[in-house]
This record gives structure tokens, C-alpha cells and sequence, in this order.
């Protein structure tokens, strides 16, 4: 499980720990990812921790490698890392002000990452007759934004490589999904001024911040056989952020109030 020292990851890995999975807690803030495995253990949990740089094709291979000198075996693979640091993100504009250097340390982590948990991990899901691949996406993949030019091309391209491993590995009973979440009050969000998170939330059905552990039941669904039918899907999980029409964007609190006269 990629970037779970904090976070939707941090979240993910007590989620699965707690219902019963050994997992590998990792990260490229080793320290942040032995505590969160420490957290588990703690708690009567199954967890190892492991410094991982995702942007690295060698630490990949030993993260995945974690899981079977633990535990003997990898089932599930959660790629959930990105660089969402206010130097990286918070400077995610449009193209005319992106640089070269923003650009490929956003697709380095988010995409590359997820491409290289993918590459390592099929063969160890091979060999235990299937598995099952969760990418975190976004929201951000699916629209066009005025800021992060490069984190939604980035994630738009986790979309599509999660069809490109659905469709290659789905015969060998490997399963690969996304989720997409929507605002997720973790600390990059947290961080975000207070005009954008009041703009996110007029746009949200659910009437409620939401929660990594939003996230976490998701993926814990998707690591499970009760989705064993279920593979190259993109997975919404947003409190109703997409779907409803652009007409009402930012008008929704307003158009109900009308409907209620
Ligand atoms: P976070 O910043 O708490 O978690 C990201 C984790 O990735 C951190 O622990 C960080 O150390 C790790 N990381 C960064 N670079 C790495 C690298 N090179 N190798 C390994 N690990 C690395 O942020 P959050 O919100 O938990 O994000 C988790 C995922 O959810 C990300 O993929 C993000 O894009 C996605 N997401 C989050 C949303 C939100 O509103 N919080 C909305 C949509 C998607």
C-alpha cells in the first residue's frame, strides 16, 4: 500500500488491518510508515513498514517483495502515493506557468508509481491465481480545473492505465479499479484557502466533509471477492461532486432552497 504514512493511505492500511489483512505499510516518509504499522501492531493488527520511493523501479520491486518475504504472498496492491506538498501541488497551475520540473515529479509519483506497483506486483498476483489492484485517481482526472494542470493529466492517466491492466490481466483473474475521490479532508485539503473548500462544498450532494475512512471502505470493497466481479471501473467517491449538471454548479444550495417554496 503506496503513501499510507499519512492520510487516505494511513486510513486504507488500519481499514484493511482491522478486518483481518497483513499489510505493508509504505512510504516514501519511512518514519511516518513505521508509525502507522506500529499503530496496527499495536492494536493486535499485522503490519511491516517500508521506506518506498514509488518514482524508484528498484524500491518498487522491494516494496512488493516486503509482502512475500513477510507474509508469503501479495493479493492486493493499493497505488495511493502522490506528491500533494503545497511546493508541488500548490504550484500546480495552468500550462503557461508549469514547469518542466512540476510537471514530471507530479507523473513521477501519481503515474509512474502506479505503472511500476503494477509491473511488479502481476507476476506475485500470478502466482497466487489473481489479485487485486486498486489505483487512487480523482476527480481532478475527469474535468478540466483552472489550477492543476499537471496532477489532473496525471490522474487521468491513472484512469486509463487501470483499463489498460484491467484489460491485459482480467483473463488471469487479476482485477485492477479506481477510486476517484472527491474532497477529502486530509491535510493537503486542509491546507486549502477557505474560498475553495466553500466553492467544493456547494457542489456536493452529501452534505458532510469527506473522510479518508470515505475512501478506505471503498478500497477495502475493491480488495475483497465481494468485487471479485467487478475490474477496469472508476470508482466515484466524491458525496455526488460529479454527478449532477454543470448548470448547477455552485447554485445548489440556492436551487433547493427555490424548490422548497
Ligand atoms: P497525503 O499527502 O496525506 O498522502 C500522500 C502520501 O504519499 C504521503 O504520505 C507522502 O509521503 C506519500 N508520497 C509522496 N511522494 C511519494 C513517493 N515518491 N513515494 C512514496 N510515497 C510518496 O495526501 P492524501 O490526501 O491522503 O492523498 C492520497 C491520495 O489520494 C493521493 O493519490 C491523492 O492524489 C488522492 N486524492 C486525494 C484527495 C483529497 O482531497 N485528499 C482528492 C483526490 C485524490
Amino acid at each position: 500500500m503506496t503513501g499510507s504514512a499519512s492520510g487516505i493511505g494511513d486510513a486504507t492500511a488500519k481499514t484493511f488491518a482491522s478486518l483481518g489483512a497483513s499489510v505493508v505499510v509504505a512510504d516514501l516518509n519511512g518514519a511516518g510508515a513505521q508509525k502507522v504499522a506500529e499503530e496496527i501492531t499495536a492494536k493486535g493488527g499485522s503490519a511491516v513498514s517500508c521506506r518506498a520511493d514509488v518514482r524508484d523501479e528498484e524500491q518498487v520491486h522491494a516494496m512488493v517483495m516486503a509482502a512475500v518475504q513477510a507474509f508469503g504472498g501479495l493479493d492486493v496492491l493499493h497505488n495511493n502515493a502522490a506528491n500533494m506538498s503545497a511546493e508541488i501541488i500548490g504550484n500546480d497551475r495552468d500550462v503557461e506557468t508549469m514547469t518542466v520540473e512540476r510537471w514530471d515529479e507530479t507523473h513521477a509519483v501519481a503515474l509512474r508509481g502506479a505503472m511500476l506497483g503494477c509491473k511488479h506486483a502481476v507476476p506475485l498476483m500470478r502466482q497466487r491465481g489473481g489479485g487485486s489492484i486498486i489505483n487512487t485517481a480523482s476527480t481532478s482526472g475527469q474535468t478540466g480545473e483552472l489550477i492543476r494542470a499537471a496532477y489532473g493529466a496525471a490522474k487521468a492517466g491513472v484512469i486509463n492505465l487501470t483499463r489498460s491492466v484491467a484489460t491485459s490481466y482480467g483473463h488471469e483473474n487479476i482485477r485492477c479499479n479506481a477510486i476517484a475521490p472527491g474532497l477529502i479532508m486530509t491535510a493537503p485539503s486542509i491546507a486549502l484557502d477557505e474560498d475553495y473548500l466553500d466553492r467544493s462544498r456547494r457542489n456536493r450532494l452529501i452534505k458532510r466533509d469527506g473522510t479518508p475512512e470515505d475512501i478506505a471502505a471503498m478500497a477495502a470493497f475493491l480488495a475483497s471477492d465481494a468485487s471479485g466481479y467487478v475490474t477496469g471501473q472508476v470508482f466515484n467517491v466524491d458525496g455526488g461532486y460529479l454527478a449532477h449538471h454543470p448548470m448547477y454548479a455552485g447554485n445548489l444550495d440556492l436551487m433547493l432552497a427555490d424548490a422548497e417554496r
